[in-house]
């Protein structure tokens, strides 16, 4: 059995978190979680209407010593039994991600552990395989409030970045609405309420991107749109409210849907082989009833599985975080890298070889 304690402190949650790795008598290895403990820190954020590094920074300092206790507590175990320490070293807010590493690199010096830095993306990237035992390659859409991005994945370190917004991560794209629109921090949820019993035909919102050549998402036109409508009907009622909502989600679920497709596509042509290819949905987007029934549709017309994690592993959580160290174990990729002298990175894309993309939707926040 390997065991591996994760630590994920990129944004606005501290947590820890136990995987292990079984072989039974057959030796077939079956991935276990054995702790996951996620501490939000939504309530010090409100107020401000969004995460403030700062302040995010001192509560993973407060939190996380006791966070990591709790996850050796609840699987059972202490240090003495892990084989290696993971945590995520970029991309992300540097402050967090700062004392999540060194917090990882002394509690693995201290116990004589391997310290594995990874990428929180390839956490996010993994994270079916943990779930699902998802075979390479597949296809991976991130939608999260700092990412919107589709990767082709073809094994543990092998990422190819096929689109990338080239302004608003659609998560941030939902929060900026919320916000114009006097939504409650987290924008998402709340939108995604209000839009239920809205009109979703009453306002012809843009759907950026759609038909284009090129394979990458925009948000910032919809985003712009939303808010002239906004101000040309202001004082908003709740109807008007809703109606903008409703008719957003629609324009969202549009844009994504003409990208998306344009992927599977892409993939098909390349995996003519493999008769069921697999799309993954990984961030918090993903809770979007209305995205996730798009993707379901979408996967059904163009043949593939889709695959969307349990919602606790899909947003930010250190299982993946120790998972995805487990990968890295397993491939021979962790001795590959000294993660004690791994600096933390604020940008760390997981396609190093993907050209950088201007405003590249990013807002150095979540990941
Ligand atoms: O993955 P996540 O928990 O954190 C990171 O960004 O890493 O994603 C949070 C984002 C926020 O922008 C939030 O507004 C969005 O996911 N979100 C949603 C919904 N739930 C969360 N967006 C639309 N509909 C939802 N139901
Ligand atoms: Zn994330």
């Amino acid at each position: 059995m390997i065991r591996v304690l994760g630590i994920e402190t990129s944004c606005d949650e501290t947590a820890a978190s136990v995987v292990g790795l079984d072989a039974d008598g057959s030796c077939v290895l079956s991935p276990r979680i054995l702790s996951n403990v996620v501490l939000s820190q939504i309530a010090e954020h409100a107020a401000f209407g969004g995460v403030v590094p700062e302040i995010a920074a001192r509560a993973h300092v407060e939190a996380l010593d006791g966070i990591v206790e709790a996850a050796l507590a609840d699987a059972g175990t202490d240090l003495s039994e892990v084989d290696a320490v993971a945590a995520t070293a970029g991309p992300g807010l540097v402050g967090g991600l700062i004392v999540g590493l060194m917090t990882a690199k002394a509690i693995a010096a201290a116990a004589g552990k391997q310290l594995i830095a990874i990428n929180h993306l390839e956490g996010h990237a993994l994270t079916a395989r943990l779930t699902d035992g998802l075979e390479f390659p597949y296809l991976l859409l991130l939608v999260s409030g700092g990412h919107t991005q589709i990767v082709r994945v073809g094994g543990v370190g092998d990422y190819q970045r096929w689109a990338t917004t080239i302004d608003d991560a659609l998560g941030e794209a939902f929060d900026k609405t919320a916000k114009m629109l006097g939504l409650p921090y987290p924008g998402g949820p709340n939108v995604e309420k209000a839009a239920a019993g809205g009109d979703a035909a009453r306002f012809a919102f843009p759907r950026p991107m759609k038909g284009s050549h090129q394979p990458d998402f925009s948000f910032s036109g919809l985003k712009t749109a939303v808010r002239q409508a906004a101000s040309a009907i202001a004082p908003l009622s709740e109807r008007d409210v809703a109606d903008i909502c409703a008719s957003f989600q629609a324009a969202v679920a549009d844009a994504l849907a003409d990208r998306v497709r344009r992927a599977l596509a892409r993939f098909r042509a390349e995996y003519p082989d493999i008769s069921e290819p697999a799309l993954v949905v990984a961030g918090g987007v993903a809770a979007n009833r209305m995205v996730k029934g798009t993707l379901e549709d979408l996967c059904r017309e163009a043949g593939f599985r889709f695959v969307a994690p349990p919602l606790k592993l899909c947003t930010d959580n250190a299982a993946m975080i120790a998972w995805a160290g487990i990968e890295r174990i397993r491939t021979g990729l962790a001795d590959e890298d000294d993660g004690f002298s791994f600096v933390p990175r604020s940008r760390w894309p997981l396609d190093g070889l993907s050209a950088p993309v201007v405003g590249s939707g990013r807002r150095g926040a979540k990941a």
